[in-house]
């Protein structure tokens, strides 16, 4: 795709085995033209993601500015998952060390920068709690208008995933969710209803291991790490979350999408955190998410294992 034909992006997480999946696949689309990483705690320290980013952009030849965001959320203390992604947030295989240091900027101040300077309006796709959106917005709302949408993995209309209500992302930052939520920005709601059935299976980590390209390799690895957690709760395959956010934007087609209004609990005792989405249009609102409610698993698959072949043409 032409330069000038490719979407401004902004890719913001907390990478994370699947973070660092989901820009494995917005770097290979050559449809995007990725302006700045972010990084925020979430599954692991500010540190921690920030050091995982730049090791990730290094291993997939992204050449964009990095720069650290929230170490906490808004409010409340950081809450991590070291359970899931290892002590390092990003264990498994060994990865390149950084060939770029992280941004002098912050994160908000780098989203602000890119926002001002682009001649069109930026996506962003978020794949980690919202804290560094919400703080945009907050000290930058005249530059909600350079936002073209949010696609972000958070949420879960049917349960959660962190406590039987809430999801990660949307429960380790309630307040900055609630302010993206009622922000009026396009929003492409992943949330587990769809997560949960983009598996990636076993012979299909062998699908891309057999690619043989330098990416490759990893992608498998992390595949069978990102596994190992899920497997031990009865899934049968790793739970694609945060790359459903960049397939969504690639290929809509192989998903399934309902517009519906959707508020975010910040209170409550067993609640708090959740994505409650008003499914029979009882609360007379306006839609403000387009959530992302089901996937054809084998086409995604098949698209995820297509995408991965870039990084050997690439080497050529
Ligand atoms: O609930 C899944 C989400 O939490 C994903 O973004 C994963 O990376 C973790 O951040
Ligand atoms: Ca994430």
């Amino acid at each position: 795709m032409s330069a000038n034909k490719r979407i401004p992006l902004i890719l913001d997480g907390d990478p994370g085995h699947d973070d660092a999946i989901a820009w494995v696949l917005a770097q290979a689309s050559g449809a995007f033209d990725i302006r700045a990483v972010t990084t925020v705690g979430g599954n692991s320290t500010l540190e921690k993601t920030s050091y995982n980013a730049r090791r990730v952009c290094t291993l997939i030849g992204l050449d964009a500015p990095v720069a650290a965001g929230r170490p906490c959320p808004l409010v409340t203390d950081l809450e991590i998952a070291p359970n899931i992604h290892g002590e390092s947030g990003l264990d498994g295989p060994e990865l390149p060390e950084p060939t770029m240091e992280l941004s002098s900027l912050s994160a908000v101040e780098l989203m602000a920068k890119v926002l001002r300077e682009s001649d069109q309006p930026v996506t962003i796709v978020s794949t980690g709690p919202l804290s560094n959106t919400a703080a945009l917005l907050a000290a930058h709302p005249e530059l909600k208008s350079k936002i073209e949408r949010i696609s972000l993995m958070g949420g879960g209309i049917a349960y959660g995933n962190w406590t039987p209500a809430a999801e990660f992302n949307i429960l380790v930052d309630p307040e900055a969710a609630k302010c993206v939520f009622s922000s009026g920005i396009p929003l492409i709601m992943s949330g587990l209803d769809v997560t949960e059935k983009a598996l990636v299976l076993p012979w299909d980590f062998e699908r891309i291991r057999a690619l043989g390209n330098p990416v490759s390799s990893i992608v498998a690895q992390w595949l069978e790490f990102f596994y190992t957690f899920h497997r031990s709760i009865g899934y049968e395959g790793a739970p694609m979350h945060d790359p459903c956010a960049v397939a969504v934007l690639l290929h809509p087609e192989l998903f399934t999408i309902k517009d519906m209004y959707v508020e975010i609990e910040t209170c409550g005792e067993y609640c708090k955190g959740t994505t409650v989405a008003d499914t029979l249009g009882l609360s007379g609102k306006k839609p403000n998410v387009s959530c992302v409610m089901d996937v054809d698993r084998e086409a995604f698959a098949d698209y995820l294992v297509e995408s991965i072949k870039f990084y050997g043409e690439a080497e050529r």
